[in-house]
């Protein structure tokens, strides 16, 4: 088993009422396993004691078009009882709208996308999508796995971005399975060995869960038959003031980080890791989006960087929009956490409601591995070898304030 970090350190400050599930490996102590098998009795007794709803109501699924091979792709969409919904499509297993209170208790969709799925063919924006097999960027689309260096499709330049030409975003999952309580459907796939370049044949799958706090919890999977690399995230571009309603320059961030990876003009890390403090990149203090932007340079100009976080349940972000009160906390345990600021985004995409997404019209928290890390001894591993599982949680929490 891959070990994921169970230090709870990092999970502090404002985001510890965020639930967060620990990973734990084979080796576990007999009491970890108590507790565990306590808290599994507990979440499938008290539902049901608490009269669990049927299926139907809280997942919903609709016609959302056809892929070019005409295979239907189809809308889901998990309700709580607050009335939070996510729409998620099996095409790129991804994020299509989600409708958050703000501190009136008006629901918005928070999120950039599109009214079917004929737009995401050709956007390159990567909206809402599942990443994979390998999320942001490989130096020259290559890597050395023991003697061997494998050649990846350059889709951005020089190099490969977001799994390639034909990467998780592009596929239609299956939907393996769906839960009414709390609404969660889950996605799979099996990438066979070579696609996009790389090596083994992957099983993979994400569960979208949709907790009654109003967290959105994105889980992934995944086991390979031969060495490979994996980094896997969601790509997500949330607008607090309602998608495609203006830019997101006067949301106010906090990243819980004190270094972040530079990059150079293709936006690939230099390799090393540099302190925030004193910079541009510094949000370990909250502060509008737009207050350093055009110090942090670029072309485009704005925030596309890679922040290092604690490891552990850690709390990632948090993100505040002062007009609408919604605020979002990203809990992950993931080692780093791509803040970008939509800044490619030019204001040719027409998205839902006719409206048009201006460059900063939203921002991503990806959670993932740092860019690069397999020409990149020094950072943490993006391996995966035969008998290991990937696992890893991302949690989005929702509230106002
Ligand atoms: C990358 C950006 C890229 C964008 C594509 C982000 O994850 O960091 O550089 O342009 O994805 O939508």
């Amino acid at each position: 088993m891959i070990m994921i970090n169970n230090r709870l350190h990092g999970f502090q400050r404002s985001c510890r009422s965020v639930a967060f599930p620990r990973w734990t490996t084979v080796d576990a102590s007999a009491h970890k396993l108590l507790v565990y098998l306590v808290f599994v009795f507990l979440s499938v007794t008290l539902p049901i004691a608490a009269g669990a709803k049927d299926n139907s109501d809280v997942v919903s699924a609709k016609s959302f078009g056809k892929t070019a091979k005409d295979e239907p792709v189809t809308l889901y969409t998990l309700t709580n009882k607050d009335g939070m919904s996510v729409s998620l499509m099996d095409y790129g297993a991804a994020v299509v709208n989600l409708l958050v209170p703000d501190r009136t208790g008006k629901l918005d969709d928070v999120v950039l996308g599109f009214e079917s799925v004929a737009p995401y063919f050709t956007q390159t924006a990567y909206f809402g999508a599942t990443i994979g097999r390998y999320g942001n960027r490989i130096a020259n689309g290559s890597f050395k796995l023991g003697d061997h260096t494998y050649q990846l499709p350059k889709n951005n330049g020089p190099n490969s971005l977001h799994g390639g030409l034909n990467g998780f975003d592009k596929q239609l999952w299956k939907v393996e399975h769906k839960e009414s309580n709390p609404p969660s459907i889950r996605f799979s796939r099996v990438s066979p060995d070579g696609e996009e370049g790389y090596p083994g044949k992957l099983s993979v799958n994400v569960t979208f869960t949709l907790t009654e706090k109003n967290q959105l919890r994105i889980s992934y999977q995944a086991t390979t038959d031969k060495p490979t690399i994996i980094n896997l995230t969601n790509h997500t571009y949330f607008n607090f003031a309602g998608a495609g309603n203006r830019t997101i320059l006067d949301h106010i961030v906090t990243l819980h980080a004190n270094a972040f990876t530079p990059v150079d003009s293709t936006l690939i890390p230099t390799g090393k890791i540099q302190k925030v403090a004193g910079t541009p990149w510094d949000f370990q203090t909250a502060k509008p989006i737009g207050k350093d932007i055009k110090a942090v340079g670029g072309d485009p100009v704005g925030y596309d960087h890679n922040y290092v976080l604690e490891g552990g349940a850690s709390c990632a972000a948090e993100v505040y929009d002062p007009a609408s009160g919604r605020l979002m906390k990203v809990v992950t345990d993931q080692p780093g956490i791509q803040f970008y600021t939509g800044n490619f985004l030019d204001g040719t995409l027409t998205g839902k409601g006719g409206k048009v997404y201006p460059q900063y019209g939203g921002f991503c928290l990806e959670t993932q591995h740092y860019p690069d890390s397999p020409n990149h001894p020094n950072f943490p591993s993006t391996l995966l070898k035969p008998g290991q599982v990937y696992k890893t949680t991302t949690v989005y929490a929702f509230s106002t304030k």
